[in-house]
């Protein structure tokens, strides 16, 4: 029989993303409806290493729904990646009374949260929680639809530099090892051209579809580019050489960086948190483990860590063929 739940640990880990304070607010106060004690760690897995964490009430929580970044701080830990620091980690959770967590973050969040729970049996629930949108087992994660907003307010306003100069211009987005930031808000922002790491378009495509344009009598174009891109050039590189193959153009360079991980979080994003939260809290209570929550179809549903973790779930290939439709 599973061990009865007195005291459940909440964290934040790797890359911050808005909505995560929605996030740990719905696990304290949902601690807190079920008369359940709740902790919340500090810096992610550093701070379960460390020892680091406060208690968290219903009133711990107040006024943060609407706040970007995390109260608890969030960290990329490195010594988590060794036994002993995870060893580390399960003696101090025992030390303070935990009984387990629910680990908020991204895929390198529920891989260290996977090996943690086999090695020291502690139960674990995830809650995707990254702007990459990059997790098997929910069609959105906590603080891609704000981070989608963000880019597409930021896209709309070199437009108008943009087609103010005639220019063209290269928009880098973020996403290390997926598109999904970069497809969804070039069609949002009506780029010219998306360039994702899952589809390689290649240089000459590109070269030959800005031509396209120009001769088709567009002045002005934005390529949204996705960080982790294979095409095999950053986005620098990329700009130089086609303007070196395409003289007329004039081009310029605009990386938008971690203003996309900043900010309050849209209306989307608090309430797939508070929703998420409150399913997490209830699996563990209902003696549940080893599981993430997500939200398919518009509803939320469990799955294992493992098959959250197991392929990276797929871009709309759709998209792209709406994009090449509607740039014409
Ligand atoms: O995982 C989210 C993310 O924002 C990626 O899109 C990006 O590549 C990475 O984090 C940047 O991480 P850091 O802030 O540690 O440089």
């Amino acid at each position: 029989m599973a061990k009865r739940i007195y005291r459940i640990g909440v964290m934040t880990s790797g890359g911050d993303s808005p909505g995560m304070n929605a996030a740990i607010r719905a696990v304290a106060r949902t601690c807190a409806y079920y008369n359940t004690q709740c902790v919340g760690f500090y810096r992610g897995f550093q701070g379960m290493i460390e020892g680091d964490y406060i208690e968290l009430d219903a009133r711990s929580v107040r006024n943060i729904i609407s706040r970007g970044g995390t109260i608890l701080k969030s960290a990329r830990s490195k010594d988590f990646f060794t036994v002993e620091g995870r060893k580390k980690a399960a003696d101090n959770l025992k030390r303070a009374k935990v009984d387990a967590m629910i680990l908020i973050g991204g895929d390198g969040t529920f891989r260290g949260g996977k090996i943690f729970s086999q090695e020291h049996h502690i139960p674990i629930i995830g809650v995707p929680g990254t702007i990459d949108n990059d997790i098997s087992g929910t069609n959105a994660t906590i603080g891609y639809d704000t981070a989608l907003n963000t880019v597409v307010e930021a896209i709309d306003k070199i437009r108008d530099t943009a087609s103010s100069h005639n220019r063209l211009f290269f928009v880098e987005v973020m996403g290390r090892d997926a598109g999904f930031i970069a497809l969804n808000s070039g069609v949002g922002a009506g780029a010219e051209e998306i360039l994702i790491p899952e589809e390689d378009l290649g240089l000459e495509r590109l070269l030959d579809s800005l031509e396209r344009s120009r001769r088709s009598g567009k002045t002005s174009s934005i390529v949204v580019v996705s960080e982790g891109d294979k095409i095999g050039k950053n986005v620098f590189e990329l700009a130089e050489y086609v303007i070196n193959n395409l003289p007329d153009y004039d081009a310029r360079v605009t990386v938008l960086g971690h203003i996309q991980r900043g900010g309050s979080p849209s209306c989307f994003d608090r309430v797939l948190a508070s929703r998420l939260c409150v399913k997490a809290v209830e699996l563990l209570l209902d003696g549940q483990q080893n599981l993430m929550v997500g939200f398919i179809n518009n509803k939320v549903q469990a799955c294992s860590l493992e098959e959250a973790l197991q392929s990276k779930h797929n871009i709309n290939k759709e998209l792209l063929r709406i994009s090449d439709i509607l740039s014409t």
